[in-house]
């Protein structure tokens, strides 16, 4: 299979240039079986899910929870560890919501995440962040001085979407597991790039969204080890979640069902199967092959650049994201970017990528950045090269 001659969008030119899409990291790319998944659906089979009673309804049912088996698979979890959400973000914060935390509880993060796994936190409890080296990444040899018995969760982002970095996951499991503490992953960004198999990353949460996996927007999943699941309110209440309700009471669905209150995006699930079937298809191992492969890439030709500052800049092991200050004065990475895009057809993302008290940390103002997937080539990222080369002169 050609993986690129799937992704129709990338047939578009754009002012007589080809498109190179290198914004993988805001939101990937559809291949045509997810766009499929979903006109199926409401050709031929629209309807609410677990509700109805004729042949749509059944359809429906079973396509959905297929969804949730196809997920399970995908991250070599159970079926029935898997919650339906719309994105990491809500993932994050009904982890957050129905842990029953109070005020002083604490919650250890690095500065480099993104903002949906830093103000879930920050809006109840008190988060201690672990320091960052010399070298812009987080200092996780410090992890076992921060911990204290108010820590009430660890969660660390497995893939940074501004350094392309994966996140120390052995070194903060060994810590969560030897105090109890539980471990969330917020994989947004890793699902493009790596493998994710929970049961050799040892967490205890793992949050995605199918967006980011050239899935649907308005679908993610988030996944829990069924024994932290079943301790946890849900925070959602309503149709589709209740088992029985009275005028004087309710009782909630089993887990996970109780956490998906409401009708849900049941097309957004179908293609989030589709598109981790594809990538299935490819190889989780061949997608982290590439993905490592146009990093270096990208890091090795700009890491010379006197007018850029690579964040990161001493760490070549990373995947196809990079993030950089422009050092030229009177040149935003904003204007930078319009110049990518409008001169050079080169799509990218410029500003702090909802990383904003990172980005103060590390003193820059904003950095551009240009994030690869699956359909990304070898020789788009040359040109890439090609135009910061001219840019930057
Ligand atoms: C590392 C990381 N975490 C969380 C998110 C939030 O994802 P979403 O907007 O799909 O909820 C993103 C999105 O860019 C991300 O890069």
């Amino acid at each position: 299979m050609s993986i690129r001659s799937e992704f129709p969008i990338l047939n578009q030119t754009i002012h007589g240039m080809p498109v190179t899409y290198l914004d993988s990291a805001s939101t990937s790319l559809k291949p045509r079986c997810v766009l499929e998944a979903i006109r199926k659906y409401y050709e031929e089979a629209t309807a609410n899910v677990h509700r109805s009673t004729h042949l749509f309804g059944e359809t429906a049912t079973q396509g959905y929870e297929d969804a949730r088996n196809r997920a399970a698979h995908f991250l070599n979890a159970r079926p029935d560890e898997i919650v339906f959400v719309r994105n990491t973000t809500e993932a994050v914060n009904l982890v957050a919501l129905s842990l029953r935390l109070e005020k002083d509880d604490e919650i250890l993060i690095t500065p480099l995440e993104h903002h949906s796994n830093q103000l879930p936190w920050a809006s109840k409890v008190k988060v201690v962040y672990v320091p960052l080296r010399p070298d812009g990444l987080p200092d996780s040899s410090r992890l076992e001085d921060l911990v204290t018995p108010r820590t009430k969760l660890m969660g660390l982002g497995l893939l940074s979407n501004v350094t392309g970095t994966r996140g120390d996951v052995e070194v903060w499991r060994e810590v969560a597991s030897k105090r109890g503490i539980p471990f969330l992953l917020d994989a947004s960004q890793a699902g493009g790039h790596m493998p994710m198999d929970v049961q050799k990353l040892g967490c205890d949460f793992l949050a995605f969204s199918g967006h980011k996996v050239c899935g649907p927007s308005g679908i993610g999943v988030l996944w829990g080890k069924r024994s932290w699941l079943e301790q946890m309110a849900p925070p959602f209440l309503g149709g589709g979640m209740v088992h029985e309700s009275r005028l004087d009471g309710y009782t909630v669905k089993e887990v996970p069902w109780c956490f998906e209150a409401g009708t849900p995006n049941v097309e957004g699930a179908m293609g989030l199967a589709a598109a981790l079937e594809f990538l299935e298809k490819i190889g989780m191992k061949n997608v982290e092959d590439h993905s490592k492969e146009l990093g270096r890439q990208m890091y090795d030709g700009l890491k010379g650049n006197r007018q850029l500052r690579l964040v990161a800049d001493q760490t070549s092991e990373r995947y196809g994201i990079v993030s950089f200050f422009v050092d030229i004065p009177g040149l935003s990475a904003e204007a930078f970017g319009r110049i990518m895009a409008d001169t050079y057809g080169i799509l990218l993302s410029a500003g702090k990528h909802c990383t904003h008290p990172y980005h103060d940390l590390i003193g820059f103002s904003a950095t551009v950045r240009a994030s690869t997937h699956v359909y990304t080539t070898e020789d788009e990222v040359n040109r890439f090269l090609d135009a910061v080369r001219e840019i930057t002169g």
